[in-house]
């Protein structure tokens, strides 16, 4: 079988799809790999580590793309890029299904099976090709490095002879991969660490890592739907998890916000009144900003500061750290691709639990 792994095209996109490694395992297994020149660069792996893993180079996207069954892909092709795609070929990618309409419709004029990433069902078999999860472990430690370096005060408690520095206070708010993972870095870099979720199965795991789960008659077991994922929340509801967050975040130096719910714009919960109760110098890192944000005054992609706070509209943080995140994906991608393949063909099953749930397109079909 060949595969492609092509360079990324979209704006400060430096993942790579497939590192030298899962190059070379795809290739022990028999499959032909042709990497894009250059695809790795942003990522630290140079044209150089993946001859040495056995991949072949293609000078540039065209003839990457020749003959290829398989396209490998972080972000979604544009127009031009799906031209270059060989008809009945399959590409996985993280699509955005949400807003891929006019490209998935171009893709299955050219008969191409289109895997969305982002809708590996959250089942256990699953876990290892989930790259919701994985990417959002890279965001959830980035973001507090982010809030870490722009806080004008230390995270740790310090005992000096220039005096004792108290520790500073980071609240997460939205416990899932993401949010467990900034919690677990703010305690780990001496932060008093407090998070919030809908879910009741969120409250052990805050407190298993050592940080104060913040109560509110809202949490409960209905609040979590179908894959673990947060339920919408009714109008009194969300207006009694406002007053919680209120009570909480007036005396925090650090909020990292992830709060969301699949398909759907982020929830509101952290209103300009809260950013102006905050004290001057906190810092909020809303990882919501590129579903609408968490906080009512995020800019996509833009630090907005109001009354001496800084609200960061952190726009793909995976991104800025490619090594692992580009790891981390390659081996998700690589699972699939094991998971896809029979007899070193890949078969898209549509009644295969998971390929079923990830298809978006096949056969000049697309799926209801
Ligand atoms: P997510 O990115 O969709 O949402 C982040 C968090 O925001 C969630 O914990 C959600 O409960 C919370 N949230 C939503 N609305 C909120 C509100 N109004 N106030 C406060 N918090 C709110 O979630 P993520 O991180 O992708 O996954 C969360 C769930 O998925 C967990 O139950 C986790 O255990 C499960 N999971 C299962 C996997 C598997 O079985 N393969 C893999 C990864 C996660």
């Amino acid at each position: 079988m060949r595969i492609c792994v092509v360079a990324e095209t979209a704006p400060r996109e430096r993942r790579v799809a497939l590192v030298p490694d899962s190059a070379a395992k795809l290739v022990k297994a028999g499959h032909e790999v042709v990497v894009q020149s250059g695809a790795g660069t942003a990522a630290y792996h140079d044209d150089a580590s993946y001859v040495a893993a056995g991949a072949t180079i293609a000078g540039d996207a065209g003839s990457a793309h020749v003959g290829a069954q398989v396209v490998c892909r972080v972000q979604r092709p544009n127009a031009d890029e799906v031209a270059l795609i060989p008809e009945g070929a399959t590409l996985i990618a993280m699509m955005a299904p949400a807003s891929a309409g006019p490209i998935v419709a171009a893709l299955t004029a050219r008969k191409v099976s289109v895997l969305a990433l982002e809708l590996v069902p959250r089942i256990t078999r699953a876990q290892s090709m989930d790259v919701l999860s994985s990417q959002a472990t890279v965001a959830g430690y980035k973001a507090v490095l982010i809030g870490a370096s722009m806080l004008p005060r230390f995270l740790p408690m310090l005992t000096t002879a220039a005096g004792s520095i108290t520790p500073a206070k980071a609240f997460v708010i939205g416990a899932g991969v993401a949010g467990l993972q900034a919690l677990a870095t703010a305690r780990r870099l001496g932060a008093v660490t407090s998070g919030f979720d809908v879910r009741a199965a969120a409250a052990e795991q805050v407190k298993s890592l050592g940080a104060t789960f913040v109560q509110s008659d809202v949490v409960s077991a209905a609040a979590e739907g179908t894959g673990g994922y947060a339920k919408a929340q009714s109008i009194d509801e969300a207006a009694q998890t406002l007053a919680t967050i209120a009570r909480h975040i007036k005396d925090q130096d650090l909020v990292i916000s992830t709060a969301a719910i699949p398909g759907r714009a982020a929830p509101r919960l952290i209103t300009a009144e809260m950013v102006h109760s905050m004290r001057a110098g906190s810092v909020i890192i809303d990882l919501a900003a590129e579903t609408g944000g968490n906080c009512e005054l995020t800019q996509l992609g833009e630090t907005v500061e109001v009354n001496g706070v800084m609200v960061v509209g952190a726009a793909n943080l995976p991104a800025t750290m490619p090594t692992h995140a580009s790891q981390m994906y390659s081996r998700n991608v690589l699972t699939l691709l094991q998971h896809l393949t029979k007899d070193g063909a890949l078969v898209v099953d549509l009644n295969d639990e998971i390929t079923g749930a990830m298809t978006l397109t096949h056969e000049g079909q697309v799926r209801p």
